[in-house]
């Protein structure tokens, strides 16, 4: 290795939940992939602090004894901060980090970056549920949402040309081949950034709790408990819930069946149940999925990850769809950074074996 070459070099992607949304902190189904737009870190280790640098941001600078990552700045260093506080590395890190994945994108960038982190200095990546959970406690310790472990298992347990069916109860990850691209692909579209915290998310969660200590766990529970609930927003919170399990199981099925046809229509009965059920949509989303389940070729589509905007992904056939011309009328009408990219299922995060090269 030549001096001053990085050491060490860790590549983590993004997400894309397929269907299954809002299910992970229940204990439910979801059905995730890993994306070929990833976050790649790579440098060597270093005395006392994690300095990270990535271009167009300031340097993320991490004491080892952080004790409030909720408090660095800038921003993205909360999450560096995170990894650091439930990781306690004996040894520090200096490296650079390079994305190719939108933030705010509902495509998973902070799991990403956790991940990522959380390989450069050293966890043990042997055990995946367990480096899922040190990074799902770093992104409680940076952001206070209470999110569940969908976005960091898919980001982990990702397999090239394969979707993921995770049971979040079991914390099993049953790897599905998807159609090949010749029969079906998936397009994600940027609709611009939205934070999670400034959204409804902790008060679904909540509701969802409420929905369980009035019938147990939802996991288990029948369209009859459903109906049972007395309030009706907890009726139409657990009515997605329910339903939405049992999508992911079907979809699951169809999609090992090579049934795109019906895949398809189960994304778009997941977005509406999102929609109207949930209330994690927003309207330019509704509008956005309206039009690509209009379009010849589009199989289904729905609003993906967190929700409140974000990012939607749609099933489609071959070419069916012109990534840039969706782009140009996905916004909000305020903003201008939506995009659109057709996504490949990928490898999930690793150490890459010859950073100096
Ligand atoms: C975010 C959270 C996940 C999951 C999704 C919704 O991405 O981080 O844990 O709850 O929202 O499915």
């Amino acid at each position: 290795m030549t001096t001053g070459a990085p050491a060490v070099a860790a590549r983590a992607p993004g997400r894309v939940n397929l269907i299954g949304d809002h299910t992970d902190y229940t204990g439910g189904l979801c059905f995730p992939m890993a994306i070929d737009r990833h976050i790649d870190i790579a440098g060597s280790p270093a005395a006392g602090v994690v300095r990270l640098t990535t271009p167009g941001e300031p340097d993320a600078v991490v004491p080892l004894d952080v004790t409030d990552p909720a408090a660095q700045s800038p921003e993205w260093a909360r999450y560096v901060a995170g990894v650091v506080s439930q990781l306690r590395p004996s040894v520090g890190f200096a490296g650079t980090v390079t994305s190719t994945l939108p933030a705010g994108a509902g495509l998973s960038s902070s799991a990403a970056l956790e991940v990522a982190v959380a390989l450069v200095l050293g966890a043990d990546g042997t055990d995946p549920v367990a480096l899922a959970r040190l990074c799902q406690a770093a992104e409680h310790a940076a952001r206070g949402v209470p999110t569940g472990l969908l976005d960091q298992l898919a980001c982990i347990g990702g397999v090239a040309g394969h979707g993921l069916l995770i049971d979040c109860r079991a914390l099993t990850t049953t790897p599905v081949p998807l159609p090949p691209t010749d029969e079906a692909e998936w397009l994600v579209v940027f609709t611009g950034a939205r934070s999670l915290a400034a959204s409804q998310y902790t008060t679904r969660v909540a509701e969802l709790a409420a929905v369980e200590q009035e019938i147990g766990p939802v996991r288990d529970a029948s369209a009859d408990d459903v109906a049972g609930l007395r309030d009706p927003v907890l009726r139409s919170r657990a009515r997605h819930v329910v339903s939405e399990n049992a999508r992911v199981a079907a979809f699951a099925e169809s999609i090992a069946a090579g049934d795109v046809v019906a895949a398809g229509a189960l994304m778009s009965d997941s977005h509406r149940s999102l929609r109207d059920d949930y209330q994690s949509s927003a309207p330019h989303v509704d509008v956005l999925c309206a039009r690509l389940d209009a379009t010849p070729g589009v199989l289904g589509s729905r609003i993906t990850g967190g929700g409140w905007g974000g990012a939607v992904v749609a099933l489609t056939r071959p070419g069916a769809v012109d990534a840039t011309a969706v782009a140009a009328v996905a916004g909000t009408g305020t903003r201008h950074d939506a995009a659109a990219w057709y996504v490949h299922p990928s490898p999930g995060a690793h150490l890459l074996d010859h950073p100096e090269n």
